[in-house]
């Protein structure tokens, strides 16, 4: 094989992975999880359907609906083909897309239009572009001018990089300068990401002394990054590592971040969205559940399971009265036994 059909393997067998082991995630959990927060019950709410609006403001803009599909593929006919098939849906709901990272197409240049094809699908929809941080700001630039992307994911992901096989995996990590220096001189706004081990406390600290406009938390509970490089041959076995999302999005309150937050990582019903909400997060992403879906059951499975979030979410606010994002801060909640234990140990 050549280095880039190597590349591009890799591309296939996350995919693949991600799809088969997808329930591992979820039936594994260490953590807290969406389980831990109950919410009291509002048997009076005084408000009706129709008075809900999701739309919530970020980036100088406004997104329609508080969630979207998060980054996963292309680069490979394989990943191009389901990225198309994403962008029709994204641009059908009026969802924002982020595809999975352009590196393979910095590298090889004639896989930039497998990319650009979403862009051309959805011309005036929200896109993320995806870089990992180990970029510079030219190749920041690159990638976003590759969609017309409306702003950047700079993915961290350590824990992925080590289980890596050893000729695969990055090994230096040293990243934040560069994040800094992307964040201040890009034209569009930039997400710091983990992709499914979490962010924590003093990472939300050091993030917000930079020029990123938004965290996002990739915590633990769905897609696994460290079972999935194990899988395809890593030898360090690397087991329930990392903050769940719950937890994450703990951990940025604990920081009192001013910075957007967004919450991703086995996010898999409105109620999960509704409550990364309530638990502080602007925006909540998925990637494993809708890739599962859209394989099993194709793009139509999708729009129906997302026309679906859009109902739920809109009940869930009317059976708390809430109007809209503001006034989440209404709703009373209960905490289990563990999350009052996480928070007393961590909110120091
Ligand atoms: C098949 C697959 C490929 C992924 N590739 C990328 C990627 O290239 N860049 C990135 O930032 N995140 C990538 N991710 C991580 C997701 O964006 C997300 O952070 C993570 O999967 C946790 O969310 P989930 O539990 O909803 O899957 C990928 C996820 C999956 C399932």
């Amino acid at each position: 094989m050549t280095e880039k059909e190597i590349h591009q393997h890799r591309k296939d067998e996350h995919l693949s992975l991600a799809v088969k082991y997808w329930k591992k995630g979820l039936e594994t959990p260490s953590g807290l999880g969406f389980q831990d927060l109950r919410l009291v019950p509002q048997a009076l709410p005084e408000i009706a359907l129709n008075e809900v609006d999701l739309s919530v403001p970020i980036f100088g803009g406004r997104f329609d609906f508080p969630f979207y599909i998060e980054a996963m593929t292309g680069g490979s006919a394989h990943g191009d083909k389901l990225n198309e098939q994403l962008a029709e849906i994204a641009a059908n709901q009026h969802l924002a897309l982020a595809v999975g990272s352009q590196s393979i197409a910095l590298k090889f240049p004639e896989l930039a239009a497998g990319f650009a094809r979403v862009r051309e699908i959805n011309p005036t929809g929200f896109i993320f572009a995806n870089i990992g941080a180990g970029h510079g700001l030219e190749q920041a630039k690159r990638a976003v001018d590759m969609l017309k992307a409306n702003a950047l994911e700079i993915h961290i992901n350590t824990a992925q990089e080590l289980t890596m096989k050893e000729n695969e995996g990055d090994r230096s990590f040293y990243w934040l300068e560069n994040i800094h220096e992307i964040a201040e001189k890009l034209d569009v706004p930039v997400i710091v990401k983990e992709v499914g081990f979490g962010i924590s406390r003093g990472i939300f600290e050091q993030l917000k002394q930079t020029a990123v406009s938004a965290v996002n938390v990739g915590g633990k509970s769905g897609t696994d990054f460290a079972w999935i490089e194990h899988q395809r041959g890593g030898d360090f076995e690397l087991i329930g590592h990392g903050f769940t999302t719950v937890e994450s999005l703990l951990e940025a309150q604990f920081a009192k971040t001013q910075l957007p937050v967004i919450a991703t990582g086995g996010i898999r019903c409105a109620e999960d969205v509704f409550k990364s909400q309530i638990l502080g997060a602007i925006l909540v992403s998925s990637a494993g559940f809708i890739l599962q879906n859209l394989i099993q059951d194709g793009p139509d499975k999708v729009e129906q399971i997302l026309e679906n979030w859009k109902s739920d979410l809109t009940k869930f606010y009317t059976l708390f009265g809430v109007k809209n994002l503001t006034e989440l801060s209404k709703i009373e909640t209960l905490y289990s036994a563990d999350m009052r234990a996480f928070i007393e140990q961590r909110n120091f």
